[in-house]
């Protein structure tokens, strides 16, 4: 059996629709509970509901054979795992951003600049190859919240459908990549279990078809 590893809020509701399309319907009584592990129904797999950004840890690790996680999470995290699909939800942003008055400013002008987000090491490298000299400061939420007390002159942040932006009066300045969910898998399952593994990636590519088509 397969443990898998779902993103708790915002993907968590698409992600196990997609399982259910795909034959690993969670069982509905279950979900609406407080447990954090939830056996699929047919008992193919099981659901294990973590922080978005705690999954690619615990794949790495092999508490969890795959998990579901978004492509910003994985590159911040850097974890060493097979990523064999895409699956297409949550599409969003990570940008930078600033005050609307600030945003036509050199960054030359700003010394070096101090930049909020949940994301440093993206951030570190963005800005690195730029030049850029810059002073991360991590914050693990509400990161939109920064430029507006003077915390930092910009932020890094997921942008998804651009409200939290526009209503705290900031903009985007660049986009530095774009990101969706991925389905990831540890390497040691990935040959150890490799039937179970190749049938989960075989029924979720073929729900995503399904659903592209509905
Ligand atoms: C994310 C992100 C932005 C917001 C973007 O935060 O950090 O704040 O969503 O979405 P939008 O473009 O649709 O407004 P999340 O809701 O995950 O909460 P957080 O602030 O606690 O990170």
């Amino acid at each position: 059996m397969l443990t898998i590893a779902i993103s708790k809020g915002r993907l968590q509701d698409e992600t196990l629709a997609l399982f259910a399309g795909a034959g690993m319907a969670a069982e509905e009584e279950a979900l609406s509970s407080r447990r954090l592990l939830v056996e699929a129904a047919g008992g193919r797999c099981n659901f294990i509901f973590v922080k978005p950004a705690d999954v690619p840890t615990y794949v790495e690790y092999g508490v969890a054979d795959a998990g579901v996680c978004g492509r910003d999470v994985l590159l911040e995290s850097q974890a060493d795992v097979h990523e064999p699909l895409d699956l297409r939800l949550g599409r969003c942003q990570i940008a930078v951003a600033g005050r609307h008055e600030v945003v036509g400013e050199d960054y030359n002008l700003l010394a070096t600049v101090r930049v909020a987000t949940k994301y440093p090491r993206i951030t570190a490298a963005y800005f690195q190859e730029r030049g850029i000299p810059i002073e991360v400061v991590t914050l693990s939420g509400s990161v939109e919240l920064a430029p507006l007390l003077g915390l930092s002159d910009r932020i890094v942040d997921l942008v998804e459908t651009g409200r939290t932006l526009r209503e705290n009066g900031l903009e985007v300045i660049d986009v530095i990549t774009e990101s969706t969910a991925r389905l990831i898998v540890n390497r040691a399952s990935f040959h150890l279990k490799r039937a179970e593994v190749s049938a989960l990636i075989t029924d979720l590519a073929g729900a995503l078809k399904l659903g592209a088509r509905g």
